[in-house]
């Protein structure tokens, strides 16, 4: 184990002497889009290497402590200006994920931010930014899919809100339970709906309204010989943080296209995601990095618009 750690610190020396810059770790075809490239972040957060990412076989595989994003091209350098731009209002994005290798404390997730229009380098120095802070800059956040094999959710974050509005299932803390779309018999290891020992597609909708903004975020869980699907919605006129309504803010940043990212990373307390919560009806009674496997899988990407009819 001490070796294993000089072995760590050794590297870490080694690749803070390099310029700090991305790993192109390939290209995936986004269907209704075109191909993409991946952007692989440096730091995990600031004065922590990031870890790995592949592309396999049109697959993006991360490992723990992996980040990348999703561009119409990767240099040498990082480029805010090369980072994709995603036009999702009124459109439906879909992928498969392979959660199977995760359990309680680790989170795999795809999720949006701001990240094109971001011109502050920010302490990771690859232009990243939420609506948690991770690396200095702030900006809006749609969080997909934030899961593991016992949690699931998908949470809107205008870009000064790190809780947010959302939906699915799991989490919690001694007094508070959070979202309670689905039950733990519906969704997680040996599931009756989703069981994510297997692999499982996630579809996200963002349909607008007779205003033109955004009007709800939909969430739709399915698995290829499964006898029931998973769904749940988040109505933006239901989400205002400090006065502020979400439709307006979320509604821009779709606007101006929003860069999705993928990543894997573990915590001892992700309690608030997969705990069991003041119901104790949460799946996971404590959160175990150690317990997350190498990796997760992300692929079969698509993106169309809702009028078309699904195939
Ligand atoms: C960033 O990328 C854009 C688009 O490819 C390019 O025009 C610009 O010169 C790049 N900036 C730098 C500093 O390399």
């Amino acid at each position: 184990m001490a070796h294993r750690i000089l072995l760590l610190a050794a590297t870490a020396i080694a690749k803070s002497e390099e310029q700090v810059g991305p790993t192109c770790s390939g290209t995936i075809e986004l269907k209704g889009h075109g191909p993409v490239q991946m952007t692989n972040a440096y730091w995990n957060v600031p004065e922590d290497l990031a870890g790995n990412v592949e592309v396999v076989n049109g697959a993006i595989e991360v490992f723990m402590k992996g980040r990348t994003y999703f561009s119409d091209a990767c240099g040498a350098k990082f480029n805010n200006s090369r980072y994709s731009r995603l036009y999702l209002l009124g459109k439906r994005l879909r992928w498969t994920t392979d959660i199977s290798q995760t359990d309680c404390g680790c989170n795999a997730a795809f999720y949006l931010g701001s990240l094109h229009q971001n011109a502050d380098v920010s302490k990771c120095e690859d232009y990243y930014c939420d609506a948690n802070d991770v690396c200095g800059v702030r900006c809006a956040e749609i969080d997909l899919q934030e899961a593991n094999k016992h949690a699931f959710h998908s949470v809107l974050h205008l870009q000064d809100d790190n809780s947010g509005s959302g939906l699915g299932y799991g989490g919690g803390g001694i007094d508070w339970s959070w979202h309670r779309d689905w039950t733990k018999e519906e969704y997680g290891p040996g599931a009756n709906c989703i069981d994510t020992n297997h692999p499982f597609e996630v579809e996200i909708g963002f349909p607008l309204g007779s205003n033109g903004e955004l009007q709800a975020l939909t969430t739709r869980l399915s698995q290829v010989g499964s006898p029931c699907e998973l769904q749940a919605e988040i109505q933006t006129a239901s989400y205002i943080f400090q006065g502020r309504p979400s439709a307006s803010e979320l509604t821009q940043a779709l606007h101006e296209g929003m860069t999705p990212i993928v990543s894997y990373w573990s915590n001892e307390d992700l309690q608030w995601m997969d705990g069991k919560g003041a119901d104790g009806l949460g799946p996971c009674a404590e959160d175990v990095p150690d317990s997350c496997g190498p990796s997760v899988q992300f692929y079969g990407f698509e993106l169309e618009s809702l009028d078309e009819r699904l195939i």
